[in-house]
């Protein structure tokens, strides 16, 4: 299966997301002294966004930190954008800053803990990509 590496601050919003997929995933720690992970499999990154008002620090920094490493970066296939449209045109920039930077496509997004009609995407999204990451092995 593909993996999932995602980051959720305090208010938890992602990480009620990623237990709502029922899925294995891997969590960025919110403190830079714990240990980061370390993906085995290729993966997909669900990452929230926290902008100030001209969009910029919108990537979280530890989530920065996971991604400056090259080993990790190898793995990453897309990105999974959480927000809050309250945001305008700041809405889930952080999936659209990481695609750009490292070259993989945004893959969906979501507002806050997502809805049970994002889950269902997200989960039938995922064995999709799975089923395109076998063809390519
Ligand atoms: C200070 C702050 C800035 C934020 N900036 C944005 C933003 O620019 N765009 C956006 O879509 N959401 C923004 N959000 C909303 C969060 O991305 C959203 O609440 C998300 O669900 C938080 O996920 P988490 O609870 O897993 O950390 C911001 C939230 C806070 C607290």
């Amino acid at each position: 299966m593909v993996g999932l590496v995602y980051f959720s601050s305090g208010s938890g919003n992602t990480a009620r997301f990623v237990a709502a997929l029922g899925l294995s995933a891997m969590r960025i720690p919110l403190r830079s002294s714990d240990p980061m992970p370390m993906p085995d499999r290729p993966y997909v990154m669900i990452c929230p966004t926290y902008a100030d008002g001209e969009g910029r620090g919108a990537v979280p920094k530890q989530v920065i930190r996971f991604l400056n490493d090259e080993a990790r970066r190898a793995g990453l296939r897309g990105v999974i954008g959480a927000g809050n449209r309250n945001f305008g045109q700041t809405y889930a920039l952080a999936a659209r800053v990481i695609a750009d930077k490292c070259r993989v496509p945004v893959l969906y997004r979501f507002e806050l803990a997502g809805t049970p009609t994002d889950i269902a995407r997200v989960r039938d999204g995922l064995k999709k990509l799975q089923e395109m990451e076998c063809l390519t092995v």
